[in-house]
Order: structure tokens, then sequence, then C-alpha cells
């Protein structure tokens, strides 16, 4: 009886393995920083939905919303060490990537409307830009939307001259930190979840973000004045590391694209609508004003922030410029 039962151990042992392996979901950790109820943080969790159900449970998404995980630095480290196998950062945030030609992305009125966005980012100019992410060892899987910025300050920001010397948070981006000088004012690196004390406490003055971010990060209760200026536009990247996504077995791969696909669109459709019921909400609040530029204001912005296009050269180079201008037909300088 005892040979027996040292017998069936045994072999309990050597089974052991291959049934923990049968039985145990692949975890994918999907880490961002802002709220569940944005674009980002609904198209997060249609991901889960989406890719639990077509794996049938053989993949296992954890999704870490508003910096829960880590922070913005820290998630883009995290995902080239495998500590996290998703993430969906805005653009703006991928030099530590080394990948500095996403900035273009973010030149203020590079995309005169949402279809002139989607149109690029689907297109050559999307595509070519993923590209660049292969030598990396990341993959990008797709783009998601989130509009387009407002700018906000204890004051109304309706001239260039009234951004004189007040400090403003950025996100990461060169670009953004050439245009924020261009108006004569001091931007700064914050991470995200870091912004709503500091425009509380007064370590910044101001911020640009999109009206879903205003709304559920509350900035928009410690800024007096917002200008819906749409200067310059917010998108994602979901990027996983490719190491990691290539070692998948190719069924769950393809069933995990499938569920992107269908994330992607179902996020890319509710982007727009989202930020408008924000910005409602922010208006119906009254905590704060809302200021909207005249054509004039607005062209007095543009020549104002003119000179980032020139600059622009030296940081993201000339051939993703080159290749914005041909798509969407905009001069660069
Ligand atoms: C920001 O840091 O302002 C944004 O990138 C946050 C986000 O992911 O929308």
């Amino acid at each position: 009886m005892r040979k027996l039962l040292r017998a069936v151990a045994a072999a309990a042992i050597l089974v052991a393995p291959a049934v923990a392996q049968a039985q145990s979901p692949v975890v994918i950790k999907f880490s961002h920083v802002v709220a569940n109820d944005t674009p980002k943080g609904k198209g997060a969790l249609k991901f889960k939905e989406l890719a639990e159900k077509y794996t049938d449970g053989k993949v296992k998404i954890e999704v870490y919303p508003n910096s829960s995980l880590y922070k913005d630095k820290e998630e883009i480290e995290a995902l080239q060490l495998g500590s996290v196998q998703m993430l969906a950062p805005s653009t703006a945030k991928f030099a530590p990537l080394g990948v500095k030609e996403f900035e273009a992305l973010d030149l203020p009125w590079l995309f005169k409307d949402d279809d002139t966005y989607a149109k690029a980012m689907k297109g050559p100019i999307g595509k070519w830009l993923f590209k660049k992410l292969e030598a990396k060892g990341i993959t990008g899987l797709a783009y998601w939307d989130n509009g387009f910025h407002m700018v906000s300050a204890n004051r109304p920001l309706i001239k260039p001259a009234d951004f004189e010397g007040l400090k403003f948070r950025i996100s990461g981006s060169k670009i953004a930190d050439r245009y924020f000088r261009d108006l004569g004012s001091i931007p700064q690196i914050m991470a995200f979840s870091e912004v709503y004390s500091a425009l509380q406490t007064g370590v910044v003055d101001g911020c640009e973000n999109t009206p879903s971010n205003y709304l559920t990060q509350k900035f928009y209760e410690v800024q007096k004045d917002i200008t819906v200026s749409y200067h310059a536009h917010l998108q994602y990247a979901v990027i996983v590391n490719s190491k990691f996504w290539n070692g998948l077995p190719a069924d769950i791969r393809g069933e995990l694209e499938k569920a992107m696909d269908e994330a992607t669109d179902y996020t890319n459709s509710i982007a727009r609508k989202e930020n408008e019921d924000a910005l409602a909400s922010i208006k119906a609040s009254g905590k704060t004003t809302l200021h909207y530029l005249t054509d004039d204001e607005r062209k007095q912005w543009q020549t104002a922030m003119q000179p980032t296009y020139k600059w622009a050269k030296g940081r993201v180079g000339q051939e993703v410029l080159d290749l914005i201008s041909k798509e969407l037909d905009v001069k660069m300088n």
C-alpha cells in the first residue's frame, strides 16, 4: 500500500506541471494612468472583456487604471523589463523608448479635425511610426484617440501674452515644451498622477489636457479658467513587449489581435462623445470658466507657436515631418 501511495505521489509530481500549465491562464497586466471612465479606461476594459471571451479564459487581462500599478516613466521601464505586458501611453511619452519621432504628432494645430487625425494614424504615418518601435523590442498594436487638448490656469488665457511667466505641467513631449516656451511660459514635465496636487498647491500654474482627463482627475476644480483651444491632439499607442507577444501561441495571439481591433474601433468611436460629455459636465459644475477663442485670437496663438515647427526638425527629424506634410498636406515651417 505504501508503495502504491509512493507511486501515485510520484506520478502526481510528474504530471503536475503539465496540468498546472494547461489550467493557469496567460496573464496580461495592462497598466495605464487614467480613470476607468475615460476613452482609454473604457477601451482597456473592453479589450479585457473581448480577449477573455475569445480565448475562452486562456488569457486573463488584469487592468490597472489610474497609475495604480505604475506611474508614467515607471510603466515604460516595466514594459521593457517584462513586469507588465501591455500599456497605452500617450505618444508624447515615447522618447524614453528611443523614438522621438512620435512627438511630431504633438505639433500645434497639426490635425485640423478628428477625421484628419484618424486618417493619419490609420494610414502611412501610423504605420511608419510603429515600424520605428520594432527596433526597440516593442510592438505597436493600435492607436487610441482621446481628442484635443484644452489649456488652463487661474487666469484667462486669451492672448499669447497671458501665458507669460506661468508654469505649465506637460506630459513629456519636447514639442509641447517648445510651444509653451514660444508663448513665454515655463513648461515642466510631471507624472500625470501628480498633476492635481501640483495645481492645487501651486507647484505649477496650469496644464493642458482633454476634457475627459480634466473631468475625471478633477483638474477643473483647481483651475479657474479653461480655454477650449483644442490646440494639440492626445493619442495613445497600445504597446506590448515584442518578445512576450511573439512568444504567445499563434492562435492565442490571433484572438488577442481580434479583441484589440474591436476594442480599438470601440474606443475610437466613443472618444469624441466622451469628451463632449465631459466638457458639458465641467461647464455644468460651475467651478471654472470656459473660454473660447475667436478666429483672430486663434491666429495669434498659431503665429506665436509657429517657431515650434522650424525647431521640430532638430528634434524629430526631417523624415517624419516630410511624411506628415505629404499625407496631411500641411506646411512644416
Ligand atoms: C497626460 O499625462 O497628461 C496624459 O498622457 C494622460 C493620459 O494618458 O491621457
